[in-house]
């Protein structure tokens, strides 16, 4: 049993990552053929790629997926731990494989990804969840195959969670789960540990992957037909500083644009290393998509300073500003947390004043969720859960307004859309803007998935767009 250590987690100490290429053990290789397994993925768009990893190595191995667990001989979760209610999605599903373990005992059910790094949930599991045979971390998805063997023999409790990484491994299986829209990871971990968030505890330092893997990833994404990559990190702007002297997110970026994919997106931004670089490169090729989501998570100074997000209202708005200036037609969507630790009134209408000047085309609220072994759970919080609903809901209020707004502008113009697939009663197609604004449409012609079609918007609606292909 290896488990995390939340020390060791939050820790600094510089890391020489060494990297090496996954090999399946030929031993594994089709052991396991004829069992089925179960994967259910929270959070973002990071575990939503370890899934695609998971997933390619257990199909290695023989397994084949299905949609009902209760038809599954291992029962994954690839969990998330960023606000509470992630946690308690996990263990009220973990609740109903319990119920299926006691009729089925030998089925295996195991639980990864950022919950499995803590070790408050570690502790939980060893007392009162014995039945989850398998839970192992964010740093080892190579060691999956090993593990789960050993699983299968044992059908004991093997939990193997490493606190910190200290090998980036590349080349491991994947099965993605488009055909035309890929996730590519370019750095690794957050050292910002912005003082609400657990991500530094679950994910460990940044670390970047090398420039030529990176580049090797997306030039055969384009050989293989692939559309659009979005480059992954929990801080993409962050790329390249713990590895090279002078090549960053920019010049990546530009790379990555020469290699002709059509369509290049990037989560997260955080507004400190977004850099003047940057945004000259992203105004400057056309492949690279207008959307910027820049996190701002409050419009109060004093908060932000809470927070340790490192600018204040007015190094953000500047930043925004110099965006929207620089990148025609750019569409910016945020992050808001509202109810921080001593957040009053005044600092909350802040952010309502933030809101007003950014007019943001998404923006992705939340009320503040105390997460465990982070230095805001020692913050006096007094303002009542009702008062922090509240505001939420005055936010989400104002922020709608401006999607819609936004939105009408659009009518009458013709926007590129790449076509997603058809859904709906009425048996629309629907696909995404340049911006990242969902598209409903009708076309005479018949259009494939990954296609990129020209549409006129002819009605505005909040959260969507009608319109026609002609
Ligand atoms: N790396 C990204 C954020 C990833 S987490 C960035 O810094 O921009 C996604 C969002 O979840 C954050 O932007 C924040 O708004 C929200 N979040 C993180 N921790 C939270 C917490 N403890 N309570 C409520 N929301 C939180
Ligand atoms: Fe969390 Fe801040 Fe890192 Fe984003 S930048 S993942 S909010 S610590
Ligand atoms: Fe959640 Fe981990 Fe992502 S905490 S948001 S799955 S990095």
């Amino acid at each position: 049993m290896l488990l995390p250590n939340a020390k060791e987690e939050a820790s600094f100490d510089k890391i020489d990552y060494k990297r090496h290429e996954f090999n399946l053990d030929d031993n594994y290789k089709n052991k396991y053929k004829g069992k089925k397994f179960f994967l259910k993925t929270y959070g973002c768009q990071m575990n939503e790629h370890d899934s695609e990893n998971i997933v390619g190595l257990l199909k290695e191995m023989g397994f084949e997926e299905v949609e009902d667990y209760t038809k599954a001989d291992f029962l994954l979760l690839n969990t998330c731990s960023i606000r509470e209610n992630a946690h308690n999605k996990a263990f009220g599903m973990l609740g109903r494989f319990k119920h299926l373990k006691e009729s089925k005992p030998n089925i295996i059910i195991g639980l990864c990804g950022c919950m499995a790094q803590e070790e408050s949930v570690c502790d939980e599991l060893i007392k009162n969840y014995k039945f989850v045979n398998l839970v192992f971390g964010t740093h080892n998805i190579d060691k999956l195959p090993i593990l789960l063997d050993k699983a299968f023999t044992n059908n004991k409790q093997n939990i193997e969670v490493l606190s910190r990484e200290s090998d980036l491994v590349e080349k491991l299986p994947v099965v993605r789960v488009n055909k035309y829209k890929a996730y590519v990871n370019i750095i690794y971990g957050c050292n910002k540990f912005c003082t609400y968030c657990i991500v530094p505890y679950t994910r460990g330092r940044e670390h970047s992957r090398k420039k030529e893997d990176i580049l090797e990833e997306v030039k055969s994404l384009v050989k293989d037909g692939y559309k659009e990559v979005t480059i992954l990190g929990q801080n993409v702007n962050a790329y390249g500083k713990d590895l090279y002297d002078d090549y960053f997110m920019g010049e990546l970026l530009e790379d990555i644009a020469k290699t002709k994919i059509p369509r290049i997106r990037f989560m997260t931004s955080h507004p400190w290393d977004f850099t003047d670089k940057m945004i000259e490169v992203i105004g400057k090729y056309p492949n690279i998509m207008p959307s910027v989501h820049l996190p701002v998570q409050s419009g109060s100074s004093r908060i932000l300073r809470l927070m340790g997000r490192r600018y204040t209202r007015e190094s953000y708005l500047e930043l925004f500003h110099k965006i929207k200036d620089t990148v025609p037609g750019v569409a910016i969507s945020t992050d808001i947390i509202v109810g921080f630790p001593g957040e009053s009134e005044e600092d909350f209408l802040e952010t309502m004043s933030l809101v007003e000047e950014c007019k943001y085309d998404n923006a992705f609220t939340f009320i503040f969720s105390t997460r465990e072994g982070t230095p805001a759970c020692k913050l006096k919080d007094d303002t009542p859960l009702e008062e922090k609903e509240e505001r939420l809901q005055r936010l989400n209020e104002v922020v709608n307004t401006y999607f819609l707004e936004n939105n009408k502008k659009l009518e009458g113009t013709t926007l590129k859309v790449m076509v997603e697939g058809v859904s709906g009663k009425k048996k629309m197609y629907y696909g995404y803007s340049e911006t990242n604004k969902l598209i409903n449409f009708e076309s005479k012609k018949k259009l494939n998935a990954g296609d990129i079609v020209d549409v006129t918007i002819t009605s505005a609606k909040t959260w969507s767009l009608d319109g026609e292909c002609k």
